[in-house]
C-alpha cells in the first residue's frame, strides 16, 4: 500500500484518503488492542496520538468518508477476557486532547461560542492532573458498593467488582447521607510509584513478569481472574467523574468533587478552580514542574467546564465531552551523546540497531539505551557516533532518539553490518522491506536465545518462574539450547549432583520445586499457544488461530505443511485460500516446516509435550451461520458489541459496510445511507426484533 502519511490531507484525492484512513484505522485498532487488552503497548502515547490526529484530519477533509464505527467513535479496544460483560448505564467517555496553548485557546473559544458567551466573559474551569491509570465505574445503591466495571469499549465494561473490592481507597459503604440512591462514581485506578518499584522487585525475584510501567502493572493487577492476586497488589483510586445518578447532587464539578471527598473517596489535591486560560496554563506549568516528584504517573492536565448546567448544554460529540479537554504534556526530552551503536538480533533474525548513550536523566528515569528501529531510521536522522542527540521518553518503555542536534565532521559514520555480529552469517533484506535480517536461522546464537525467550513468553508457553531472565541463565549455562530442553531440565539437574540448581544464587529448594511443577503443567498445551510459541515469522496469534480453526490438530497441520511444499499442490492452494493467509504468510510458514533443522527441533519438542486437539468454538447450526450481516442505526435491546458478538457466536460474519456480499442488514433506529444502499442492492433488511427472532429460532 502506498504511504501518503506525509501528504497534507488537502492534497490527497478521495481514493488516497480512503486508503490511508483504512490503513490508519487498522493501525489504531492494533495499538488499542495491545494497550487495552494485552497491557503491552508497542508505541508511545505521542505516536499513538499522532495516528489519531492524522486520522481525524483526513476525516475532517473528507466528511463523506467518516465511518460510524471508525476510530473517531471508538474508545479503547474490544473486550476479550474471561470477565462478565455488562453494559454501562451511561457510556464511559474519552477525552479530546490539546497539545499546545493554542489548542487550549481554541477549546475555550469553541465552548464560549457554543454557550453564547462573549470572548471576554469569564468561564470557570476546573484543572486537575490526568492520571495515567485505568478508569473504572463504581456503582453504589443506597450508599453500598455493589458493582464495579472497567471502561471496556466505553459501552460495555467488564465486571471486576471482586477485584475492586480489594482496593482500600474504594469505600464499600459511603459516609454521610446526602448521596443519591443510585450513584456511579468514576475515576482512575492506579499504582503509586513506590508500590510499582516494590512489585517489580518482587516479581523479578520470583522470576515473574516485570511490568514496563505503573499503568501496565495496575492493568495487569486489575485484570486478574483471581481477586486474591489483586488483593496483594497495592492499588489506589482517584474519583473524578460520575455516570448514572438517580438525582443531581451538585451544581458544579468542584462541588461534586467535594461531595466525593465527603463520602469517603480520595480526590486529587492538585485540583484547582481557574477563571481564565492564563490560570489554567499557570497550573499546567506548575504541575509539569512537580510532575517528576509525584508518586503517581500523569500525562497531562484535564480542564473541565465547572458549571454542570453548562456541561449539560455542551453535551458530547463522538467519543468525548465538549466540556472537557486533556492538555497533554510533551514527551520528556534530554540531550546526550551517542557513544556507540550495537545490533540486536531478534528471534526472526531482524537486526535492530540500539543506540548506546551517555546516561542521562529523562523525566526521572536514567536512560542509557534507545532503539533506532532500523537502518532507514539512522539515515533519516543523519546520525553519527559522537553526535549530541535529543532523546525522548514518553511515559512508556523504550526511549527513542528524535533528533541529532549537532553533527561534527569528525564524528564517526555508522555502518550497518553486512554480517551478523552474533554468528557471522550474511545480513540480508527482503525486497521492499526496511528490516534487515541475519540469515543464520538457528545457527545464530542470538536468534536461538530470542526464540527461547519468545517460547516462554506470556501468550506462548507462559511458564511461571521461567521468564526471559531465567532463560538467559539456562542458555548461558548451556542447559537449555532448544525448547525441548526445558522439559528435560529437571532430569538434567537431578543428574548433576555436584552443582545442582538449588545451589545457585537466586534459586532455593522451593523455587526449584516450583519451577519443575510449572514446567510439568505445560506438558499439555493448546495448539494455538504451541504454534505461536514456535516463533515462526508471520505466525502471530491471529494466524495461529486461523490455522487451528482450519486444521484442528498439529499432526494434521504438519503433514499439510509438507504437502504444501509443492506450491502447485491442492494443499497449498487450500492453505492460501484461508481468509487472512496470503502467499507471503503461507510461504514463510511452509518453509519453516521444510527446513531440516526446524524439523529436528520440532520432533524433539513433540516427544516432550502433548499438543491438544483444537476444539472449535461451538457454532450452532443456526439460520444465520455463514451469512454476512451488517448492523446499522441505533439498536434498542442490544449494544453494538453484544449484537456483533451474538451474531458471531451464531456463525455469522459481521461486516461494517454494505456491499453485494452482504446477506442481511439489521437496521436500527435512524438507519441512513447503509439502509438505502441495502435497499438498492436488494439485500434482506430486518428490524432489530426480527433479527433477534431469526437468530434465536
Ligand atoms: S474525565 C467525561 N478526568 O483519561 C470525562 N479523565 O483520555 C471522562 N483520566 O477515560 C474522563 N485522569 O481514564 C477525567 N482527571 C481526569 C482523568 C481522566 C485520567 C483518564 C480516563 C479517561 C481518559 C481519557
Amino acid at each position: 500500500m502506498t504511504d501518503f502519511t506525509s501528504v497534507p490531507p488537502a492534497e490527497l484525492d478521495m481514493l488516497q484518503a480512503a486508503e490511508e484512513l483504512d490503513k490508519l484505522a487498522g493501525e489504531i485498532s492494533h495499538h488499542d488492542k495491545l494497550y487495552h487488552n494485552d497491557d503491552a503497548p508497542e508505541i508511545n502515547d505521542g505516536d499513538y496520538d499522532r495516528l489519531r490526529i492524522r486520522y481525524q484530519e483526513i476525516e475532517n477533509h473528507f466528511p463523506n468518508l467518516i465511518k460510524k464505527d471508525g476510530p473517531r467513535f471508538t474508545i479503547g479496544a474490544p473486550l476479550s477476557s474471561g470477565f462478565k460483560k455488562i453494559a454501562h448505564a451511561k457510556k464511559m467517555l474519552s477525552l479530546n486532547n490539546a497539545f499546545s496553548e493554542e489548542d487550549v485557546q481554541a477549546f475555550s473559544t469553541k465552548v464560549k461560542r457554543f454557550l453564547g458567551l462573549e470572548d471576554d466573559d469569564e468561564l470557570s474551569l476546573l484543572a486537575e492532573p490526568k492520571i495515567d491509570g485505568l478508569s473504572a465505574s463504581l456503582r453504589y445503591e443506597k450508599g453500598r458498593f455493589i458493582q464495579g466495571l472497567t471502561r471496556g469499549d466505553g459501552q460495555v465494561g467488564e465486571d471486576i467488582t471482586a477485584n475492586l473490592m480489594t482496593i482500600s481507597q474504594i469505600p464499600k459503604e459511603l459516609l454521610g447521607a446526602d448521596y443519591p440512591d443510585t450513584l456511579e462514581v468514576r475515576g482512575e485506578v492506579y499504582m503509586a510509584g513506590d508500590d510499582f518499584q516494590r512489585l517489580n522487585k518482587s516479581q523479578e525475584e520470583k522470576g515473574e513478569k516485570i511490568f514496563a510501567n505503573p499503568r501496565n502493572a495496575a492493568a495487569g493487577s486489575l485484570r486478574q481472574l483471581d481477586s486474591k492476586v489483586t488483593s496483594k497488589r497495592e492499588l489506589k483510586f482517584f474519583a473524578y467523574s460520575w455516570g448514572e445518578i438517580s438525582e443531581n447532587f451538585a451544581k458544579t464539578q468542584y462541588e461534586a468533587i467535594e461531595k466525593f471527598k465527603s463520602w469517603g473517596f480520595s480526590v486529587n489535591d492538585l485540583t484547582m478552580l481557574c477563571s481564565d486560560i492564563s490560570e489554567l496554563i499557570a497550573h499546567y506549568d506548575y504541575i509539569g514542574e512537580i510532575r517528576a516528584g509525584l508518586n503517581y504517573d500523569i500525562d497531562g492536565v484535564v480542564y473541565k467546564v465547572n458549571d454542570l448546567g453548562f456541561q449539560q448544554r455542551l453535551g458530547m460529540v463522538a467519543r468525548a465531552p465538549r466540556w472537557a479537554i486533556a492538555h497533554k504534556f510533551p514527551a520528556e526530552q534530554a540531550k546526550t551523546i551517542l557513544k556507540a551503536v550495537d545490533y540486536q538480533i531478534g528471534r526472526t533474525g531482524a537486526v535492530t540497531p540500539v543506540a548506546r548513550l551517555e546516561p542521562v536523566t529523562v523525566g526521572g528515569v536514567v536512560v542509557s539505551n534507545a532503539s533506532l528501529h532500523n537502518a532507514d531510521e539512522i539515515e533519516r536522522l543523519g546520525l553519527k557516533i559522537g553526535d549530541l542527540v535529543i532523546v525522548e521518553r514518553a511515559g512508556d518503555v523504550i526511549p527513542k532518539i528524535v533528533e541529532a542536534a549537532k553533527t561534527a565532521d569528525e564524528n564517526i559514520e555508522i555502518i550497518f553490518p553486512v554480517s551478523c555480529p552474533s554468528c557471522g552469517s550474511l545480513i540480508e533484506a527482503d525486497e521492499g522491506e526496511v528490516v534487515r535480517r541475519c540469515s543464520g536461522g538457528l545457527i545464530c546464537k542470538d536468534q536461538r536465545a530470542a526464540r527461547l525467550r519468545h517460547f516462554v513468553s506470556r501468550n506462548a508457553f507462559d511458564i511461571e518462574g521461567l521468564g526471559a531472565k531465567q532463560i538467559e541463565f539456562f542458555f548461558e549455562k548451556e542447559m537449555i539450547n532448544s525448547p525441548a530442553d526445558i522439559f528435560k531440565l529437571q532430569k538434567l539437574d537431578e543428574g548433576n549432583l555436584s552443582n545442582p540448581l538449588k545451589k545457585y544464587e537466586g534459586w532455593g529448594e522451593r523455587s526449584v520445586a516450583k519451577l519443575w511443577a510449572a514446567i510439568e503443567q505445560r506438558r499439555e498445551i493448546s495448539m494455538e499457544r504451541f504454534l505461536f510459541a514456535l516463533g515462526i515469522r508471520r505466525m502471530g496469534q491471529q494466524n495461529a488461530r486461523l490455522i487451528c480453526l482450519n486444521y484442528l490438530n498439529i499432526d494434521n497441520f504438519i503433514a499439510v505443511m509438507h504437502q504444501a511444499e509443492d506450491n502447485q499442490s491442492e494443499t497449498y492452494k487450500e492453505f492460501i485460500a484461508i481468509d487472512g493467509i496470503g502467499d507471503k504468510v503461507a510461504n514463510t510458514i511452509v518453509s519453516f516446516f521444510a527446513e531440516p533443522h526446524n524439523q529436528e527441533v520440532l520432533k524433539d519438542l513433540l516427544a516432550q509435550v502433548k499438543v491438544l486437539e483444537f476444539i472449535p468454538p461451538e457454532i450452532k447450526d443456526s439460520n444465520v451461520a455463514g451469512k454476512v450481516v451488517v448492523f446499522t442505526g441505533k439498536l434498542k435491546k442490544l449494544s453494538r458489541s453484544e449484537a456483533k458478538a451474538s451474531a458471531e457466536n451464531l456463525g455469522a460474519k459481521v461486516s461494517s459496510s454494505v456491499s453485494r456480499k452482504t446477506d442481511i442488514l439489521i437496521a436500527g433506529e435512524g438507519a441512513g445511507s447503509k439502509l438505502k444502499k441495502a435497499e438498492e442492492l436488494g439485500i434482506t433488511v430486518l428490524t432489530e426484533e426480527e433479527w433477534v427472532i431469526l437468530a434465536n429460532a
